[in-house]
């Protein structure tokens, strides 16, 4: 289990030796020299106490870096046999209060992790229990979900490995978590929301990093058929990923299997998990993670093959154990659509009462972790969270719980929004800009003035958010939420 000081040799027994030593400054104050794999946890037998604590990171240079992460260092991976039980229990050892979103996981409403809407925030000291069972395999991703561009900003997150879906193990299994960090030249942090920022495409990071390296090398295999599981773990910045050096296939999105198909490369917002498979090159080759999205590439991480061959023959992906997700019904579904847009007013809900939380407490405080006294989108008119979460605002949708929602993106805006909804993976379905197969999702990028089709069927009761991953803008008004009861 993460524990602030554990040993190295025990982290590796924790997952049959194949952990590495990481990227923290554990104990003391003095960083560890960093690997580019993360560490790794078996999860699913008994509770994993997960404390978020700050720690120093050795990012940039020889300056360390006020860093806030799980366990004793960035990123930490848990991997789950599918419907096996997953136990962590927080411990909010910061000194502001937090929460785990588990974001893609269909869970039970009370364990999303969203404060005010689902729990109570976790204060300094506390401890808050989450259990569930994911229902389905995949990579997904974990972060807090107030004051997210501070403490997601400064490393707060991980991912958790839903394991089942393959019919025959890969050779290896990587886990990569792109992600930049706002760093001055003394590798203390910028801030983290700007008013420049959050009114276009939001405040990039100056550092880009892999598992929290720059441009690292990872030794792989060499002709190996390896998955890599790519998160995107960044608060703002979009990716165009491909692969150099290497032939790759898409085997999954945001942690749905798909029919496989050559990676030319994708376009990877905020949030967004891509799954590939691919064949390592012949020994002392080198293949390339590359985002292609500005005009010059950028390498992101090498892996570099070594040793005997592990296969021979071509390179033939293998499609991935399908998914048993709820099909939505088109032809009885009610259409929502929900616009996008800048604004220049926040949307008053002063007359509003005061939230109840599922257990009957009542809130009726503004918690400026929660709140923002900018306001520059909205969906669908209305703003939030402006007056925090001291009042609801009305829900965007009301749906019966076991309907199909079918909805409409509309994006009003000269910037890109990777758009994410809560507790239900969806299909999407139709899009008139950015080219895409029919596939299942949790975050769907709305491209500049493009419509994005998605339906899903509304089958976990609860009141869910839906809001943009550019964190941003989420922050400043592109946030809203649905029932389905
Ligand atoms: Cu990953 Cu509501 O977010
Ligand atoms: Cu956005």
């Amino acid at each position: 289990m993460p524990r602030a000081c554990s040993a190295v040799s025990r982290r590796a027994a924790l997952f049959g030796g194949a952990a590495l030593a990481l990227s923290l400054a554990g104990c003391g104050s003095r960083p560890e020299p960093r690997s580019a794999r993360l560490s790794e946890f078996r999860a699913g037998e008994g509770p994993i106490r997960l404390p978020a604590r700050e720690a120093p990171l050795l990012l940039q240079g020889s300056a360390p870096t006020s860093g806030w992460i799980y366990g004793d260092a960035p990123f930490p991976v848990f991997r789950i046999g599918q419907g096996q039980n997953l136990a962590v229990d927080l411990e909010n050892r910061l000194k502001e209060h937090t929460s785990i979103h588990w974001h893609g996981v269909r869970v039970a409403n009370a364990m999303d992790g969203v404060p005010y809407v689902t729990q109570m925030p976790v204060e300094p000291g506390e401890t808050f229990s989450y259990r569930f069972a994911p229902p389905d395999t995949g990579t997904y991703f974990f972060h807090p979900h107030c004051n997210t561009t501070e403490q997601l900003g400064r490393g707060l997150s991980g991912i958790v490995v839903v394991e089942g879906d393959e019919e025959e193990p890969f050779d290896d299994d990587i886990v990569c978590l792109i992600k930049d960090w706002r760093l001055a030249k003394d590798g203390s942090f910028l801030p983290f929301l700007t008013v420049e920022g959050a009114g276009r495409a939001g405040s990039f990071g100056t550092l880009r990093t892999v598992n929290g390296v720059p441009a690292p090398e990872i030794n792989v295999a060499a002709a190996a058929d390896v998955r890599l599981r790519l998160i995107n773990g960044d608060s703002s910045r979009v990716g165009e990923i491909g692969l150099m050096g290497a032939e790759a296939s898409i085997i999954a999105i945001d942690g749905n299997p798909i029919v496989p198909f050559p990676l030319e490369s994708w376009r990877l917002g905020p949030a967004m998990r891509l799954d590939l498979a691919l064949r390592t090159p012949d020994e002392g080759g080198r293949a390339q993670i590359v985002d292609f999205f500005a005009a010059e590439p950028v390498v992101l991480a090498t892996l570099v093959a070594e040793g005997a061959p592990k296969r021979r023959g071509a390179f033939e992906p293998r499609a991935l154990k399908s998914q048993m997700l709820p099909e939505p019904d088109l032809s009885r579904a009610r259409m929502h659509q929900l616009k996008l847009s800048e604004s220049a007013a926040a949307t008053d809900y002063s007359a509003l009462p005061p939230i109840v939380l599922p257990d009957g407490r009542k809130i009726d405080v503004l918690d400026s972790l929660c709140s923002t006294s900018r306001t520059l989108w909205a969906i669908d008119g209305r703003t939030w969270p402006q007056t925090g979460h001291e009042h609801l605002p009305p829900p965007l949708m009301e749906l019966k719980r076991g309907e199909t929602a079918l909805i409409e993106l509309q994006n009003t805006t000269p910037h890109v929004h990777p758009m994410h909804l809560h507790g239900h993976s969806f299909k999407v379905l139709g899009t008139s800009k950015l080219k895409r197969p029919v596939h299942w999702a949790d975050t769907v990028l709305v491209m500049p003035d493009e419509r994005v089709q998605i339906a899903f069927v509304a089958d976990n009761p609860g009141n869910w958010m839906i809001h943009c991953h550019i964190i941003e803008h989420q922050d400043t008004g592109m946030m809203g939420w649905f029932r389905v009861a």
